[in-house]
């Protein structure tokens, strides 16, 4: 019975299987991609691909941003590349923040970063709404 298999028959889940991978290799150096510098896109905020943004806490991916409205209803976008280890950030509403569900890297919503395991925060992207059109741009 090999490790993986082991930790099964606990029940222990794959997400302590990725855990217990971090506290062995968390010092990996930023192996992911840089985040893309020539942004400019706009979202329509009546279409219903981007119906979270309407309300404050929601938020939506695109272009692999991350484009949320804070709990002050504030729209904020950053590159949603965790710089760990390449996970998905996701806005954590409650402590109004980012957060990457991988290892519980923290990032600020002006995209610094908090906590670690990370070692730097995430590019943080100008907003500009004009009506029903929110344009992301670097
Ligand atoms: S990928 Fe490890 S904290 Fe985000």
């Amino acid at each position: 019975m090999d490790r993986k298999e082991f930790l099964a028959s606990l029940g222990i889940g794959a997400a302590f299987v990725a855990y217990s991978s971090c506290l062995e290799g968390c010092n990996v150096a930023n192996p992911v991609s840089s985040a893309p510098t020539n942004v400019d896109f706009t979202l329509d905020l009546t279409a219903a691909a981007n119906n979270a943004l309407k309300t404050n806490g929601g938020y939506v991916y695109n272009n692999g941003i991350i484009v949320t409205r804070t709990t002050a209803g504030q729209y904020v976008a950053v590159y949603s590349v965790c710089p760990h280890a390449g996970a998905t950030v996701q806005y954590d509403s409650r402590n109004n923040r980012f957060n990457c569900p991988a290892h519980g890297s923290n990032f600020g919503t002006d995209g610094s970063l908090i906590n670690g395991p990370a070692n730097q925060g995430l590019t943080k992207y100008n907003t500009s709404l004009n009506g029903t059109s929110l344009r992301v741009y670097s």
